[in-house]
């Protein structure tokens, strides 16, 4: 199997920066507007990507604390993810939907169960064995992945140009990150088995999409599978990532993702069946620029 290419950290850290917003029209942005789709799909991105910090706890659990070109990696994503966040936040506010007062402590309070048992567990795998970090680096690979995917397809979907120029942006964050990741996975579960073997079984215990019980729910994941990985290339998006995770080694039986997809479209389409005419007539999808979302609430 041939050796992914080696990941200059220097180059990384001495490029990392927060996203730069000065080139996006807010008034632009205001006048084009977001349909009530993009409003949740967005409100569910900024809170994931605000709440990083928190996934930065389970990385630095145990032995990777101690390796300098993880740690120089994590304290440049962590800041380049905050500000993810925060640009998406400014993109809603000027849109019309800013979020509110309190909207971090209340995302990171209501972070479900499920999430804090599996922070642990985690956590706890990383203390007893460093090969347990192998298993941290595929799952951040894997999520790195499917970010730039959807910033992507949202940005070939969308009637703002600000927004895709916004989620460009990201996207090429986001893919930045994922080498990272995907050339430290391949790294170390080419070096032991019980990476490798760690590694299967996190992902195929506990992996879903990134953020569920931290801001997303069920019903969100299942509109991102439905609006930007339904069609055929949508498809074809998910097989892709997913095919580049099971060639690192020991992770060929890997199908977490496809699954997830395969179980988000129907449940969409089921959810569609039942609420679907009710949804549409309260929420149109239309966009609704900010001057208008202005008018409505003077
Ligand atoms: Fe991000
Ligand atoms: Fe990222």
């Amino acid at each position: 199997m041939a050796e992914v290419a080696r990941f200059d950290i220097q180059r990384f850290v001495q490029l990392s920066r927060a996203v730069d917003l000065s080139d996006l029209d807010w008034q632009a942005a205001a006048h084009h507007g977001i349909s009530d789709d993009e409003r949740r799909i967005l409100r569910y991105m900024a809170d994931t990507e605000a709440h990083t910090i928190l996934y930065l706890r389970d990385l630095l659990a145990g032995h990777t604390a101690h390796d300098p070109e993880v740690t120089a990696f994590l304290a440049c994503w962590v800041y380049e993810e905050t500000h993810h966040g925060i640009a998406l936040d400014r993109f809603l506010a000027e849109v019309g939907y800013p979020s509110s007062k309190n909207q971090y402590t209340r995302v990171a309070a209501g972070a479900a169960f499920a999430e804090e048992v599996e922070a642990f567990l985690s956590q706890s795998a990383a203390k007893l064995t460093p090969h347990f970090a192998a298993a941290h680096m595929a799952w951040g690979a894997l999520n790195e992945a499917t970010a730039a995917a959807a910033y992507t397809a949202l940005a070939r979907t969308t009637g703002n140009p600000e927004l895709a120029k916004l989620v460009t942006k990201l996207a090429r964050d986001e893919r930045r990150h994922y080498s990272f990741y995907y050339h430290q996975a391949d790294m170390r579960l080419r070096a032991h088995p019980l990476a490798r073997f760690l590694c299967r079984s996190a992902l195929n215990l506990f992996w879903g999409p990134v953020g569920i019980g931290v801001g997303g729910t069920r019903e969100v994941i299942e509109l991102i599978f439905a609006r930007f990985f339904s069609d055929r290339e949508g498809r074809a998006e998910i097989d892709r990532i997913e095919a580049q995770i099971r060639a690192l080694p020991g992770q060929s039986a890997f199908s977490k993702l496809s699954q997830a997809r395969d179980r988000s479209l129907r449940g969409n389409h089921a959810m569609a069946s039942i609420t679907g005419v009710a949804h549409r007539l309260r929420f149109p999808q239309e966009a609704v620029s900010g001057e208008q979302r202005r008018r409505d609430f003077a």
